[in-house]
């Protein structure tokens, strides 16, 4: 029997759990897959007699991360702490640089500096695997960097936090606010205390950096991500787009364009019938336009104990193997650099709900900054006042009523000026909504 492949273990909350769970139960039939036993021989967390689903008594335990790293005997460094800095960071860079394979779920970290540690993986002929950092379970950075490589990719796509969908799926299902449900998903523990990464798209922007990169051969460029959250988004937009045949979802997409890469996370209209429509709950999904391949579609969890132990297990098991790949698929020095697309010159068509003075004129009024920025309506419809939804105040000078249009094909520039000029004319109590519908 060749060696085992011995890791040191750095954090162990949920995943770190699931992964010794994972490697105790699947021993034997892990041995024969990957040809040699793989063994966690140390960890660090930060409570060490902490109550968790997994037992770490039986293992050396080494409270500073950062000399786990570079303990002489261990090959791999697994990094589950998290975060784009701090220990996780140079836990990282001193594990590879003291020549250990490192696997990660670190989204942030690499989103941030993700060229940077390739080409020291690289330098030290190490594997610097993340399967788990994009899409929890859901194995798309293999897919990608492996299966898919004969291809020209013209756009990845999908939803990428399982906290944001449950919500939206919650508030159609139930019809009720946005606030009510996160405090259900906080109770419930599918949100944080502080569910800023998630509910305002940085989570999601993260992983979609790193499947840009991997996609389209460029250096992960995170600061380059147009983000929105879902904050904003209300019953009355969900009531509106289910009776125009849409659900709204919050997607990260990366679309190849001829002045760019456009690399955008918001919420999003996407048509009733289509796949990514059905997918619900905390589930995530991805799907990639590839020329020779079509248009492949992955579903799956995005998040959980055993979901993401499964992906820091293949990581493991192809370094066991001795498969060690660039990170990005293409070495880090022949990583393009990004190129920005700009946001304003997105194209596709648009959902405007505006809360519009029930009076004469406006609606022409309405009409004609449309006209003026050439965006054509492709439906209008005028939805009768209703006291209960937010933001429908009495004025004196009538109930405001909400008019919804479903704009044609126009440009990001062009929307922002109507509903500017809108808001100027003064015929609307409320800033516009404004939600992209995307082409699928
Ligand atoms: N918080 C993420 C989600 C999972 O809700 O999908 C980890 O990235």
């Amino acid at each position: 029997m060749t060696d085992g492949l011995k890791i040191g273990l750095a954090g162990v909350g949920t995943v770190g759990s699931g992964l010794l769970r994972l490697l105790k139960a699947r021993k034997d039939t892990l041995t024969a897959r990957a040809g040699r036993p793989i063994e966690i021989v140390a960890v660090s967390a930060q409570n060490r007699l902490k109550n968790r689903d997994a037992d770490i008594s039986g293992l050396r335990f080494v409270p500073d991360p950062v000399a786990l790293a570079k303990d002489p005997d261990i090959d791999v460094f697994v990094e589950l702490i998290g975060g784009e800095r701090g220990v996780a960071k140079q836990a990282v860079e001193a594990a590879l640089s003291s020549g250990k394979h490192v696997v990660t779920a670190n989204k942030a970290l690499l989103a941030h500096h993700g060229p940077s540690l390739a080409a020291l993986a690289e330098k030290n002929g190490v594997a610097l695997n993340f399967e788990a950092a994009v899409a929890g379970g859901i194995p798309v950075v293999k897919v990608i960097r492996e299966s898919l490589q004969g291809n020209d990719i013209s756009r990845v796509y999908g939803i990428l936090n399982g906290t944001c969908n449950y919500i939206l799926t919650l508030m159609e299902q139930e019809g009720r606010s946005f606030a009510d449900v996160l405090k259900e998903a906080q109770a419930q523990g599918y949100a944080e205390a502080d569910p800023t990464f998630d509910i305002g798209g940085f989570d999601t922007a993260h992983k979609l950096a790193l499947l840009t990169s991997l996609a389209f051969g460029t250096r992960a460029s995170f600061e380059s991500v147009y983000v929105e959250g879902i904050e904003t988004i209300t019953p009355a937009d969900i009531e509106a787009a289910g009776d125009l045949g849409y659900r709204i979802k919050l997607l990260g997409v990366a679309l190849r364009t001829e002045s760019g890469i456009e690399q955008r996370v918001h919420p999003t209209m996407v048509p009733k019938d289509t796949a990514i429509a059905e997918v619900d709950g905390v589930q995530n999904c991805v799907a990639i336009d590839g020329d020779f391949v079509g248009d492949v579609m992955l579903i799956g969890p995005g998040a959980g104990g055993g979901p993401t132990a499964s992906a820091v297990t293949s990581d493991l098991i192809d370094i066991a193997r001795g498969l060690i790949l660039p990170p990005f698929g293409t070495k880090a020095k022949n990583l393009k650099p990004y190129k920005k697309a700009q946001m304003r010159a997105h194209e596709g068509g648009y959902y405007i709900r505006l809360s519009v003075y029930d009076r004469t004129g406006a609606f022409a009024a309405i009409a004609g900054r449309m006209a003026e920025q050439r965006i054509s309506i492709e439906s209008i419809v005028q939805r009768r006042p209703r006291a209960e939804l937010p933001g429908f105040k009495r004025r004196h000078e009538g109930t405001p009523a909400a008019v919804v249009m479903i704009t044609h094909q126009t440009t990001e520039a062009a929307i922002r000026k109507a509903l500017a000029g809108i808001e100027r004319d003064g015929n609307v109590d409320a800033k516009p909504q404004m939600i992209r519908i995307e082409k699928l």
